[in-house]
């Protein structure tokens, strides 16, 4: 194992798309940002220096940060954000983990620009559990606003409205050529035949689960959020924000002669609105010699596109993610808890606010759009949750009474109640070191009815149940999968259903857990877990950096 070193420099540069330029915060002047590749077991010390007036923070999405909670990122989690002209080293090991994982800013919606890959190969001499591929590719989705999300989103929370959607996806940072003025800024990916590729894919978008294809082509799911899985084909995926999806492309054995649609867009079932629009990057076949290569710069090679499901189809999003398994193999176990020593129920979805007075606002009925996990929207609070509970202050700063079940029960899935008032508060729930944790969580139609990608920072869990309606305690935890469920850090908790997860709680620290779609967050679906240090020394968080931000 070896350290790696690498410097983001946090500056604007500017970014053309659809014919439209903006200054942009980028990492190294790059959109999307570069990409951090270490092994298993390597140190990654990282050092942001922040050269724009936003305040900024980097979280390393997915990383398990043992005993490194320092170093997770989320602002006014775990730090409080770097300033202006100050900077911030980053410094943590890869522990047990292989495969694809992404950075990105962790602070207002500074991620919509602020991401990129974090490329995580086993250690020296292992091998992946499949055949060594030919070569790697790096596929990440985005969303291209020709307006600043900055803007978008602080207008959003002024009026209580929901926010302008975005403009494009992109594939690596380009729309491609179904949108305007774009047919410049499509990402091309030349394959030979008869090749194995393995294409690493992360969904970056801020606000859309996307559904992806390759036109002609299948592909084998190996990997998710950096956990190995089951290999199984298939022909479309579902990736929500925050999850990552690693998969073999073996291309055809002859030469095709033609270009194939690698194209994305949206899965959404929700009411709202949203960006409806597809990108598409271009799979092509090299041609194996110069006297066809002549040939083809002159020919138009046929272009194949792909079917993408219907834009609501949740038996596809169901069907698709009960495919995923983990690999539980003698060298790549399942370690699911079987005992719990904790269970939860935690609500998830949308809810309102009250206007203030004096003003109109946009949500529904003129209230204000609010999102909660038990029916508490979580204030950010102003100085870090982890400072507060390291040094004993957290007084003032955040009340470690979470409701650890919604106070007033209801049909969650039927007739959605006339109040859609939610509470507002910092609370966290408080575990002691190596509690074993169960959480249901139950998607609520309150308000929208939408699929909620809930992600956990600091730890990996597993997906042991999933289903639709409301979750019935009596019947349901039945049919747990305790033998293979798939082990990730972000899990889409079905519009209309529930998810039944669960962790071992072996990090001690404080953990953010939140939808992945930005806009919720915004709204408040969001809470924290803090874990007690342990008795042994290796139990506990290491202390904290010296060069650690202050509010
Ligand atoms: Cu990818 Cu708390 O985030």
């Amino acid at each position: 194992a070896i350290t790696r070193h690498y410097k983001f420099d946090v500056m604007l540069q500017n970014v053309t798309r659809l014919c439209h330029t903006r200054s942009m915060v980028t990492v190294n002047g790059k959109f999307p940002g570069p990409r951090i590749v270490a092994r298993e077991g390597d140190r990654l010390v990282i050092r942001v220096v922040n050269h724009v007036q936003n305040n900024i923070s980097i979280h390393w999405h997915g990383i398990r940060q043992l005993r490194s909670g320092w170093a997770d990122g989320p602002a006014y989690v775990t730090q409080c954000p770097i300033q202006t002209g100050q900077s911030y080293v980053y410094n943590y090991t890869i522990v047990g983990q292989r495969g694809t994982l992404w950075w990105h800013a962790h602070i207002s919606w500074l991620r919509s620009t602020l991401h990129g890959p974090i490329i995580l190969l086993p250690k020296l001499g292992t091998p992946y559990p499949f055949a060594k591929p030919y070569k790697e590719v790096p596929i990440i989705f985005g969303e291209w606003f020709n307006a600043d999300p900055e803007a978008i989103i602080s207008q959003a929370m002024q009026t209580g409205g929901g926010p302008n959607v975005s403009d494009a996806y992109t594939i690596n940072g380009l729309p491609g050529p179904l949108y305007n003025c774009s047919a410049k800024d499509t990402f091309k990916l030349k394959v030979k035949p008869g090749k194995t590729y393995l294409l690493r894919m992360i969904n970056a978008a801020l606000n859309d689960e996307l559904f992806f294809s390759i036109a002609n082509h299948t592909v084998t799911v190996v990997d998710v959020d950096a956990v190995y899985v089951k290999p199984f084909d298939a022909e479309t995926l579902l990736i929500t924000p925050g999850q990552t999806t690693n998969v073999l492309l073996k291309t055809k054995p002859d030469y095709p002669n033609a270009q194939f649609f690698m194209s994305a867009r949206p899965y959404a079932t929700g009411q709202g609105t949203f960006d409806n629009s597809t990108v598409a990057g271009i799979l092509e076949y090299e041609v194996p010699n110069k006297t066809s290569q002549s040939n083809h710069s002159t020919k138009k090679l046929p272009l194949y596109k792909p079917n993408l499901p219907p834009l609501n189809d949740t038996s596809f999003a169901t069907n698709f993610s009960s495919k995923l398994r983990s690999l539980a193999s003698a060298d790549f176990p399942a370690n699911v808890p079987q005992k719990v020593d904790r269970q939860f129920f935690f609500t998830v979805g949308l809810g309102t606010n009250p206007c203030s007075k004096n003003q109109t606002c946009q949500g529904p009925n003129g209230t204000r759009f609010a999102a909660s996990v038990n029916n508490v929207s979580f204030v950010m609070p102003t100085t870090a949750l982890l400072q507060a509970h390291h040094f004993g202050q957290s007084r003032g700063v955040y009340s470690p009474y979470f409701p650890i079940s919604p106070l007033i029960p209801f049909n969650y899935t039927g007739t959605p109640p006339n109040n859609t008032m939610v509470s507002n508060g910092t609370k966290l729930v408080v575990l002691p070191f190596n509690t074993s944790v169960e959480l249901i969580m139950q998607g609520t139609s309150i308000l929208g009815a939408e699929s909620h990608p809930l992600h956990l920072h600091g730890f990996n869990f597993f997906v042991v149940g999933q289903g639709f309606g409301n979750f019935d305690p009596s019947k349901d935890p039945a049919n747990f999968n305790l033998v293979d469920p798939v082990e990730r850090n972000t899990v889409g908790v079905p519009s209309g259903g529930w998810v039944a997860i669960r962790f071992l709680a072996d990090n001690p620290g404080v953990w953010f857990m939140h939808c992945h779609l930005e806009v919720h967050t915004s709204w408040g679906l969001k809470m924290a877990w803090v874990v007690l240090d342990g008795k042994l020394p290796n139990q506990k968080l290491l202390p904290p950096p010296a060069d650690l931000p202050k509010c």
